[in-house]
Parts: structure tokens; C-alpha cells; sequence
């Protein structure tokens, strides 16, 4: 198992097929990638899991979280984004946030991640929560 920076256009596929398989596929080519720092978690060779992350002005946001469903609660999610927190702390970033899944609420909260009161939204018919924790 590792985990290592991918180009942006590696995250495409996982984040379409897991996320918005519903979606044309450039719904999930964000702009943004272009500033974004991109991570992937290899599974024998094979990428199972990818993360983008973002940092400016202190605060760092992970968005388009997303394992291969054959593969998921296995405990790579988890991995990569411990080490996403890690590596977000490490740029100089003081708080981490994220636009969660409000059915995966519970899952960040492992992380130490919390709701933001009042900051809940629905996108596509998918319910969302603002999520952060402060960075060491
Ligand atoms: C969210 C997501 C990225 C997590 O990735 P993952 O690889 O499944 O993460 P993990 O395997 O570390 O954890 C997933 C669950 O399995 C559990 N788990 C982890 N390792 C386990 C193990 N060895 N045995 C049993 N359960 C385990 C975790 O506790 C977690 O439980 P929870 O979902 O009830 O909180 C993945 O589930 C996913 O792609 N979901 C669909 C898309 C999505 O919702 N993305 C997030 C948008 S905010």
C-alpha cells in the first residue's frame, strides 16, 4: 500500500464513478484542480482511493474524497486522509474543512472533525455539512 501525489487527471475516473456516476464526465474536472495538491492511495498497484487538497490563506479544504466501492470499509479512506491531515499541518495550514457527505458525518468525526452550525446545504439532492477541525 502507498500513498503519493497523482496528477489531477488520475483522480478523474474514481471521483466519477464513486461520487457522480449520474454526471457528464467533466462534472468532476474542477478548475480549481489546477491549484489543488492531488493524493492517491495504491492498493497492489492499483489506485483505490483519491483526495484533492487545497490550501490558501492558512486553511487547507479536501474535496472529491472517493474509494472504488469494491474496496471500500477496508480502511484505505481512512489512511489517506490521516494522511492528508498530516501533510495539510505540515504546509502551515491551522484548520482543515471539508464539504461533507452529511451521511459521512460521522466518519470525519472520527478525525476530530466537527459540523459548523447553520452551515448545511443540499447539492444534486445530496445533503451537505461544513466540517473542520483546527491543525497543530
Ligand atoms: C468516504 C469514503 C471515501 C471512505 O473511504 P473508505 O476507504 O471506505 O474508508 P475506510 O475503509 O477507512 O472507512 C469506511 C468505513 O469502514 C470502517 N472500517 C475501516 N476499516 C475497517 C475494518 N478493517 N473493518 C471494519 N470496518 C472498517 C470505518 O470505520 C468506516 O465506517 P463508517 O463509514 O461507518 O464511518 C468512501 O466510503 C467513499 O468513497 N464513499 C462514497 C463517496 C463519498 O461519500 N465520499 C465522501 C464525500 S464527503
Amino acid at each position: 500500500m502507498i500513498i503519493k501525489r497523482i496528477p489531477k487527471e488520475a483522480t478523474w475516473e474514481l471521483r466519477h464513478t464513486v461520487l457522480w456516476p449520474n454526471e457528464d464526465f467533466s462534472y468532476v474536472q474542477m478548475k480549481e484542480d489546477e491549484d489543488g495538491l492531488h493524493f492517491g492511495l495504491y492498493a497492489e498497484q492499483r489506485l483505490v482511493s483519491v483526495l484533492s487538497l487545497f490550501v490558501r490563506d492558512g486553511e487547507a479544504q479536501f474535496r472529491k474524497f472517493a474509494t472504488l466501492p469494491t474496496e471500500q470499509g477496508k480502511g484505505y479512506g481512512s489512511m489517506l486522509l490521516r494522511h492528508v491531515i498530516r501533510e495539510a499541518a505540515e504546509l502551515g495550514a491551522t484548520r482543515i474543512w471539508c464539504n461533507a457527505r452529511a451521511a459521512k458525518s460521522g466518519f470525519y468525526e472520527r478525525f476530530g472533525l466537527r459540523a459548523k452550525p447553520g452551515e448545511s446545504f443540499e447539492k444534486n439532492g445530496v445533503a451537505f455539512c461544513v466540517m473542520e477541525r483546527p491543525l497543530p
